[in-house]
C-alpha cells in the first residue's frame, strides 16, 4: 500500500494544525514528524511536547523520525506523547536491537534508518524485528534538498532482501521526493513516501499532497 507522508518540516510551524488538517484532506496517509538535536545533525527542530499538541489535530498516524544522538532516552517521552511510528538511525542507536525492542514494547512501529553512504548489509541482522526501514534519499538535517538518485536502486535491492528472507517490511523513502520523481520512486518499491517541501513549499498543501497521491498511484495502476 502507497502512502504519502508529508514531513511538517516544510510547514509553518505557527500553523501546524491547518497544515496538517489540509494535508489530511489531500490524501495523506501518515505525518511524518522529523525531530531533530543540533547534534546527529546540524538542525534543531522539535519534541515531545509539539508532538502531544499535534496529537490533538489528527488522527493519522504520527510517523517520527529520530535523528538524535542517545534515541533510547526519549522513546517512553515520544510514545506517551502519541506517537504511532518510531525510527532511529541505525549509526546513532549502539544498542539497535534493544532500541527497536524497546519501541515495539511502547506500542509503537519500530523503523530502522539508513543515511545515503550507510550500505544495506548494516540492516542483516536487525531486518526481522522492525516493522519498516526508512532509506534517507538526501543527508538528513535539512528539508528541501535534492533527491539522490542512487537511492532507488538502493530501495530495489532492499525490496529484493526483504521477500528474500520472506519478511513484512515496509520501505519508506525520505528527501527530495517530487512530482517528477515519485513515480519512480514507487516503481522501485518504495511504499510510505516522505516529502516535506514538495507539499508544504508549494502553497496548497491539499492540493500538492493530492497531486503527488495521483502520481505516486499511477505506476501501480498500469
Ligand atoms: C531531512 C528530513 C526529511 C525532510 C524532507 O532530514 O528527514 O523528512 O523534511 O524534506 P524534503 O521532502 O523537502 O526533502
Ligand atoms: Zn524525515
Amino acid at each position: 500500500m502507497v502512502e504519502i507522508a508529508p514531513s511538517i518540516l516544510s510547514a509553518d510551524f505557527a500553523r501546524l494544525g491547518e497544515e496538517i488538517a489540509a494535508a489530511e484532506r489531500g490524501g495523506a496517509g501518515l505525518i511524518h514528524v522529523d525531530v531533530m538535536d543540533g547534534h546527529y545533525v546540524p538542525n534543531l527542530t522539535i519534541g515531545p511536547v509539539v508532538l502531544k499538541s499535534l496529537r490533538r489535530t489528527t488522527t493519522l498516524p504520527l510517523d517520527c523520525h529520530l535523528m538524535i544522538t542517545n534515541p533510547d532516552d526519549y522513546l517512553e517521552a515520544f510514545a506517551n506523547a502519541g506517537a504511532d511510528m518510531i525510527s532511529v538511525h541505525v549509526e546513532a542507536a549502539t544498542h539497535l536491537h534493544r532500541t527497536v525492542t524497546t519501541i515495539r514494547q511502547l506500542g509503537c512501529k519500530a523503523g530502522a534508518v539508513l543515511n545515503p553512504a550507510t550500505p544495506l548489509v548494516a540492516l542483516e541482522e536487525i531486518l526481522p524485528f522492525v516493522d519498516y526501514v526508512l532509506l534517507m534519499s538526501v543527508n538528513p538535517g535539512f528539508g528541501g534538498q535534492s533527491f539522490i538518485e542512487t537511492a532507488l536502486d538502493k530501495v530495489t535491492r532492499l525490496r529484493d532482501m526483504i521477500s528474500s528472507h520472506s519478511l513484512d517490511v515496509t520501505i519508506e523513502i525520505d528527501g527530495g521526493v517530487d512530482l517528477e520523481n515519485i513515480a519512480a520512486v514507487v516503481r522501485h518499491g518504495a511504499q510510505w513516501i516522505v516529502a516535506g517541501s514538495a507539499v508544504f513549499g508549494k502553497g496548497d498543501p491539499e492540493a500538492a499532497t493530492r497531486a503527488l497521491r495521483q502520481q505516486a498511484l499511477q505506476p501501480l495502476s498500469v
